[in-house]
C-alpha cells in the first residue's frame, strides 16, 4: 500500500495542466470526499502497528503535494489571466477610437454660451416644469392676458397652476428673484409649446436668453450686445431692429441679421430678401423689475431670447427640425466639435 502511495505522488508531481476543469478534477480525485487521500486514510485502521507511523507520513504527503500541485496550477492560470486581460497581446496593432460626437443643439448652444461668458455673462438654469407665476404673471401677463395666447401652453391638468415652461424667461424671473443686480445671465434650455409638429416647428424646442440688468442699461448697450454677438457666431455684423412687442419688454424688437445674398441657398434662406430673423429683444419693462423686487427707478435692463434650434438649422443647413429629435445615428455621426 505504501509503495501504491508513492506511485500516486510521483503521478501527481508529473502532473501538469492549463484547463481549469482539468484541474479541479485532479483535486477532486485526490481530495474529494471519496477521494483517494479519504480511501487511503480509512484504511489506517487496518495498518500494521508497526508500520503506522510511515503510512501517516506518507498519506500526509500525499495530500500536501496535491494541495501544493493545484495551488501552482491555479495560481499559472490566474497569471495568465490577468497578462491577457489588461495588457493583451502587446504586439497587436491599437484598437481604432471612435470619438463621439455632440448633438448639434448642444455645439450651438456651448457657442452662445462661449461668446457671452467672454462679455461677462453667467449661465443660470432652471425648473422645466414651472408654475403661472414665473412663467406668465411676474413676466406682466397676468391672467386673461390675451397675449398668454401668444404662447400655446401645456397645463398639467390636476394643478392648474403648473404648466411646461412656454420660455426660459421664467429663469430669467428666478435669478431676478434671488440676486441683486448688477445681472448679466443667459439662460438655456427646454421649453414647450402646444403646436403641431412640421418641418419649421416642434411642440419642444429650445432657447437661450439673456438679462442684463444694471444702472443706466440703454437701448445702445443692447444694440452693441447683440451686435457682438452675430459677428461672433455667424462672421456677420449688420443687424436691424424691427419695433415688435412682448408683454415684458417695452419697447421691444425683432432682430435681423445681414445674412447676404450670395449663393442660391442665401436666397432660399432669406426668401431674397437677405435678411435673417434670429431673435426677439427689449428693455425690460419696469413692472417686471417690480415683480421680481428690483427697484425700477433705480436699475433698468435689456433682455433678449431665441430658438437655439432654429440657429443650430441656419448654421448647419438642416432642412427639417425634426432631424434634431429623431436621434437618427446617420444624422448625428455629422456633427464632430471640440466644443
Ligand atoms: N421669451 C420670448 C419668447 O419666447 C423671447 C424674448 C426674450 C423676447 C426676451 C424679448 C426679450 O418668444
Amino acid at each position: 500500500m505504501i509503495n501504491q502511495i508513492k506511485e500516486h505522488i510521483s503521478e501527481v508531481e508529473k502532473f501538469t495542466s492549463s484547463d481549469k476543469d482539468a484541474i479541479e478534477s485532479f483535486r477532486i480525485k485526490y481530495l474529494g470526499k471519496k477521494g483517494l487521500f479519504n480511501h487511503f486514510f480509512s484504511d489506517f485502521k487496518n495498518v500494521p502497528n508497526d508500520q503506522k507511523k510511515e503510512f501517516g507520513q506518507i498519506v500526509n504527503q500525499l495530500k500536501a503535494v496535491v494541495t501544493e500541485k493545484v495551488t501552482t496550477l491555479k495560481q499559472a492560470l490566474e497569471d495568465e489571466k490577468l497578462a491577457h486581460g489588461v495588457y493583451g497581446d502587446l504586439t497587436r496593432p491599437g484598437e481604432p477610437l471612435n470619438l463621439g460626437s455632440r448633438h448639434p443643439i448642444s455645439i450651438v448652444k456651448n457657442q452662445i454660451i462661449d461668446i457671452f461668458s467672454r462679455i461677462g455673462f453667467n449661465v443660470s438654469e432652471g425648473p422645466e416644469i414651472e408654475d403661472d407665476w414665473h412663467n406668465f404673471t411676474a413676466l406682466n401677463l397676468p391672467e386673461y392676458h390675451p397675449a398668454r395666447d401668444m404662447q400655446d401652453t401645456f397645463f398639467i391638468q390636476t394643478a392648474p397652476d403648473i404648466l411646461l415652461r412656454t420660455h426660459t424667461s421664467s429663469v430669467q424671473v428666478r435669478y431676478m428673484e434671488n440676486n441683486k443686480p448688477p445681472i448679466r445671465t443667459i439662460s438655456p434650455g427646454r421649453v414647450y409649446r402646444n403646436e403641431a409638429i412640421s418641418a419649421r416647428s416642434h411642440c419642444f424646442f429650445h432657447q437661450i436668453e439673456g438679462l442684463y440688468i444694471d444702472k443706466d442699461v440703454s437701448f445702445a448697450d443692447l444694440k452693441q450686445t447683440l451686435q457682438f454677438f452675430t459677428t461672433e457666431l455667424f462672421g456677420k455684423s449688420e443687424i436691424r431692429l424691427r419695433p415688435s412687442y412682448f408683454p415684458f419688454t417695452e419697447p421691444s424688437a425683432e432682430v435681423d441679421v445681414y445674412w447676404g445674398l450670395e449663393t442660391e441657398a442665401d436666397y432660399r434662406m432669406t426668401k431674397g430678401t437677405g435678411w435673417l430673423e434670429i431673435m426677439g429683444c427689449g428693455m425690460v419693462d419696469p413692472n417686471v423689475l417690480t415683480n421680481c423686487g428690483i427697484d425700477a427707478n433705480e436699475f433698468s435692463g435689456f433682455a433678449f431670447g431665441m430658438g437655439i434650434d432654429r440657429i443650430a438649422l441656419l448654421l448647419h443647413q438642416i432642412s427639417d427640425i425634426r432631424l434634431l429629435s429623431e436621434n437618427d445615428l446617420r444624422f448625428l455621426e455629422q456633427f464632430k466639435s471640440a466644443l
